[in-house]
């Protein structure tokens, strides 16, 4: 096939002059060399596209492609990571990952919690700060975590996210609105065990690739997988795969989120357990990170055996089954 890659590169936006936690979530350009190699490996022609708005051109210019790998996460909005497939449902390009609807309401980390908890899912009691003085009617119990409600990376995510009091949650919750200039997700703190559970394929053919369980070690950052610690995997976190109970049990509630929130190919679900050991739904990562070495995607493909490649054949194979909406190459315009 003709295999397009739709991609936000960092080295793009840090030219710009957007600083480092802006466009962390972003592809660096060894990702996309790997993702490139692996397609070109199993015979596919590649072509680098970027962006959605290059995206967006290309189409209107009358390229098509056999298939488009999706990575594009958008930079504003609510949409930023439904942009890409819009465009290509429009224009009836099929694509790998998930459809504009899971995207956006996976990147609002709220809306997906009421998704996950409508159908019978634990997660974390939660409320949604849009200005400082929401913090006042806030009646959930301590300890209580904050985090942005739209964004991925750990992007705002520190020590800083468990607060203990009112005054805490108020100085916190201030903080990330001033910086990240979207609403605050405030949650009920879990302190129990963390996973993360890959899946690969969509609805009735989704598996569960492996589970992971997240260690944080003691250091400036206990307990959390936060963005310093993700940076500092290494020396700060332990990871392992498991087969107890626990983990069959994380396992079964992550697939079940990802089949009633409609993800699709590959991705992972976040999984965290209460004091009692209780799983709870934490958030879904439909567009997963994709980095050979540093990702958890292909790290926990790497411990199950699997080979990048491997993983990325997988990808294309399930992303395959589908028919674009509009079959025919009439310019819809
Ligand atoms: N309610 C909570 N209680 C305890 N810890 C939490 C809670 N919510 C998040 N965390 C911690 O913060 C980490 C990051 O949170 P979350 O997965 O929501 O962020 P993210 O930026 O979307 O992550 P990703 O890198 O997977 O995209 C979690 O892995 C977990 O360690
Ligand atoms: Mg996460």
């Amino acid at each position: 096939m003709r295999i397009g890659i739709a991609f936000d590169l960092r080295d793009d936006y840090a030219n710009a002059g957007y600083d480092e936690e802006d466009i962390v979530e972003f592809d660096s350009i060894e990702t996309i060399e790997a993702i490139e190699a692996a397609l070109l490996s199993l015979g596919h022609k590649t072509e680098r596209i970027g962006s959605a708005l290059t995206l967006a051109q290309r189409l209107q210019n009358g390229d098509r492609w056999d298939l488009v790998y999706n990575s594009a996460e958008g930079m504003h909005g609510f949409g930023r990571e439904a942009l890409a497939p819009t465009l290509l449902d429009s224009y009836g390009v099929p694509y790998a990952f998930s459809d504009p609807l899971t995207l956006t309401i996976t990147l609002h980390k709220a809306t997906a919690k009421h998704v996950v908890r409508d159908c019978g899912i634990p997660t974390p009691d939660f409320a949604v700060v849009e200005t400082p003085g929401d913090v006042e009617r806030i009646a959930l119990p301590y300890p209580l975590f904050i985090k942005p409600i739209a964004e991925g990376t750990s992007k705002g995510i520190s020590a800083a996210s468990k607060v203990h009091d009112p005054e805490e949650l108020r100085k916190g919750c201030e903080r990330l609105l001033a910086r990240h200039k979207q609403p605050v997700l405030v949650e009920v703190y879990l302190p129990g065990r963390e996973f993360t559970v890959g899946i690969l394929g969509t609805g009735k053919q989704a598996r569960v690739l492996g589970i992971m369980e997240i260690m944080v070690r003691d250091g400036p950052e206990p307990e959390i997988y936060s963005y310093q610690n993700k940076k500092n995997f290494d020396d700060r976190v332990t990871v392992r795969l498991v087969d107890d109970a626990a983990g069959a049990e994380a396992t079964r509630l992550a697939l079940a989120a990802w089949k009633h929130l409609g993800c699709r190919d590959a991705g992972r679900i976040d999984i965290r357990c209460d004091h009692a050991g209780t799983a709870h739904f934490l958030e879904a990562n439909p567009l997963p990170g994709m980095h050979p070495r540093d990702s958890d995607l292909p790290l926990l493909a790497r411990m199950k055996g699997m080979s990048y490649q491997g993983l990325i054949e997988q990808i294309i194979l399930s992303a395959s089954t589908r028919h674009a909406f509009q079959s025919g190459q009439r310019n819809p315009l």
